[in-house]
């Protein structure tokens, strides 16, 4: 397969909400590629009932991001390699915090490679600082009372206050 002239990878996930680990993650991913489209999954293995709707995690991811035009933000159906396709991607970026994620991560990457053989997963360690930062572990801490302005940028934080009190 050629590398297209230009890059796109997509970075899927729940984002409920968007992290300070998953902004380092697209910070990292956008010295590789050219245009990173972040992709927010209607259904997600690990996400029963969100705290925020799609619409509003997308609305967050874009607001953290409205300086950058490489970013793009969407939500997505259905498989993620047809939405990759249709949009024009061969890279799925996901990040690794720990030996715990790896697992399931190559389970989904050989799975997205089997139904659709020219996708590529590339793995990403996140900042050590933030190998412990999970979106499940801020909106409990900030479901609790907790101070989570150092794991969430401003609009993400203004949307937990706004939507768990405090
Ligand atoms: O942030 P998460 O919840 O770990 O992200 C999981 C996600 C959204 C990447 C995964 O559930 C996914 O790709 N969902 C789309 C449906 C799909 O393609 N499932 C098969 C994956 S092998």
């Amino acid at each position: 397969m050629s590398r297209p002239e230009t890059l796109t990878a997509i970075y899927p996930g729940s984002f409920d909400p968007i992290t300070k680990g998953h902004e380092d993650i697209i910070r990292r991913t956008l010295r590789m590629v050219d245009r990173l489209i972040v992709g927010v999954a209607h259904t997600s293995t690990q996400v029963k009932r969100g705290l925020f709707s799609v619409d509003e995690r997308v609305e967050l991811i874009r607001s953290v991001f409205a300086d950058d035009d490489r970013v793009a933000v969407m939500s997505f159906e259905g498989l993620l390699v047809t939405f990759a396709r249709a949009q024009g991607a061969t890279i799925v970026i996901r990040g690794l915090r720990a030996v715990s994620d790896f697992e399931y991560e190559l389970q989904m990457a050989q799975m997205n490679q089997e139904l659709w053989p020219d996708i590529q997963t590339v793995f990403l360690a996140p900042e050590v600082d933030f190998s412990f930062l999970s979106s499940s572990l801020v909106r409990e801490v900030a479901a609790l009372g907790g101070d989570v302005s150092r794991f969430v940028s401003p609009p993400v934080l203004a949307g937990l206050r706004s939507r768990l009190g405090g």
